[in-house]
């Protein structure tokens, strides 16, 4: 099996760095292996990767997906536009983006077998686990792993983006002890969501402010899940594997399953007057401040920026929050206790009240995140793919030196 980038059967497509691309900023020498690198705690500030995808100035909290500023595409694209650019590398023409929209809609629905399947999940489970055992079934209907056959690539690409929001919409209504509905052909990709979730075409401005979700939460270069998912696709295996390894990882809290617990502070907080004090004790505490601090961002992740504006939007038509007064009131606290340190909102920190805005279930904020960051997950198997070199660091070993194993009834009584 090649090791190749697949093609878009999409023409004049601009091929990722995958051979003689020159060295991105900040590419070193490597060390010889006489004088390893030095072990830094989560790899912080190691280069794992090249990369032509998305950059990131943490200082200035500028945010480009293949040069192309965030605000600019949030502003004017779409969310299935935005997966194109980030997964083939450039803008698509209309023609390209009419075939890819046409082929994601053709795509939505998912099998009988896997519906089935996750009726046999507990209601009570977590939707990022009903996701990502559901990502991971579609390996078992796609798996051929030809990953040198460009038709493969664009089909699993067009499979994944179109039938995650599927699965994730599925499990909702299951939970509840519904049937799941199909995708409804004439609505677009984020009204069909919103659709297939609520069971009630949804609001134009609703839908519009939810695509522009997807687009800030599409891609963010090499955070914990995108290295999740370059790892597993160094290995060769195939792209549900890859998406499904990403979405286990996204749901961590101190990752994707962040915003989650902003709503819960938010509301355990109450009100503006009880911001302060509380944030003290937290402090005090050592507790970690959902939804603040990152490891890129030094100032307001420009994400934040885009979705408090959005939840504006949001409460200007569909009525005011409460809990955004609270939020308000903490960033502008955090601001003096913690901005010192470099800590400010991050992507999660408003999310949450858009989603909540929306009517959407607080535990389906991070499958909304993973069907977002499929795209950018998609972009960096492409990439990957393209100079394929298998993940395989290295580790200061701490244990015991060499023993010999003892019968058990030679072993010393535990202490
Ligand atoms: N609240 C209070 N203090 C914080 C916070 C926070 N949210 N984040 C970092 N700090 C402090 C740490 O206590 C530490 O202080 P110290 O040097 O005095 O000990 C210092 O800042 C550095 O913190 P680290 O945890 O080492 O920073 P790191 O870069 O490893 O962590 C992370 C980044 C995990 C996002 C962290 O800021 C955090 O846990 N935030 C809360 C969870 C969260 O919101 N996660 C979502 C991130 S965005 C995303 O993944 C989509």
């Amino acid at each position: 099996m090649a090791a190749k980038s697949g093609a878009s059967p999409h023409q004049n497509e601009v091929t990722p760095p995958e051979s003689g691309a020159p060295p991105v900023r900040g590419a070193e020498p490597m060390p010889t292996p006489a004088a390893p690198a030095p072990f830094r705690p989560g790899l912080e500030g190691v280069p794992a990767t090249q990369s032509a995808i998305c950059d990131i100035d943490g200082q200035r909290g500028l945010l480009t997906y293949r040069g192309y500023p965030l605000e600019q595409l949030a502003s004017n694209s779409s969310f299935l536009e935005t997966a194109h650019l980030l997964i083939w590398g450039q803008l698509p023409t209309i023609f390209q983006l009419r075939d890819f929209e046409r082929e994601v809609q053709m795509h939505r629905r998912v099998s009988f077998r896997i519906r089935d399947m996750m009726k046999c999940f507990p209601a009570g489970g977590h939707p990022m686990d009903a996701l990502q055992a559901s990502a991971a079934s579609l390996g078992l209907f796609y798996s051929r792993r030809a990953l040198d056959d460009p038709k493969y690539v664009f089909d699993a690409v067009v499979r994944l983006i179109a039938k995650i929001p599927t699965m994730v919409a599925a499990f909702q209504l299951i939970r509840k002890g519904q049937d799941p509905i199909q995708p409804r052909d004439d609505l677009a990709y984020s009204a069909n969501f919103l659709y297939m979730l609520t069971e009630r075409e949804p609001d134009p401005v609703a839908a519009r402010i939810f695509d522009s979700c997807l687009i800030l939460h599409a891609e963010h270069s090499l955070n914990a899940s995108t290295f999740s998912a370059r790892v597993t696709a160094s290995t060769l295996t195939d792209p549900y594997a890859v998406v499904a390894s990403a979405v286990g990882t996204l749901a961590g809290p101190l990752h994707g399953g962040a915003n989650e617990d902003v709503l819960e502070m938010l509301e355990q907080i109450g009100s503006v007057e009880a911001v302060e004090p509380w944030l003290d004790q937290a402090i005090k505490a050592k507790k970690k401040i959902m939804g603040f601090g990152h490891r890129e961002y030094k100032v307001k992740d420009p994400r934040a920026v885009i979705l408090q504006g959005l939840a504006e939007d949001l409460f200007l038509r569909f009525g005011h929050d409460p809990m955004y007064e609270v939020a308000r009131r903490m960033e502008a606290v955090a601001a003096e206790r913690l901005g010192p340190k470099g800590i400010y909102p991050n992507v999660d920190f408003y999310s949450g009240l858009v989603y909540r805005k929306l009517g959407i279930p607080r535990d389906l904020f991070t499958p909304i995140f993973a069907i977002a960051r499929t795209a950018g997950w998609l972009a960096h198997w492409r990439e990957q793919l393209g100079a394929n070199r298998i993940y395989r660091p290295t580790q200061i070993y701490t244990g015991s030196g060499e023993r010999s194993w003892l019968p058990l009834e030679n072993r010393p009584a535990a202490v």
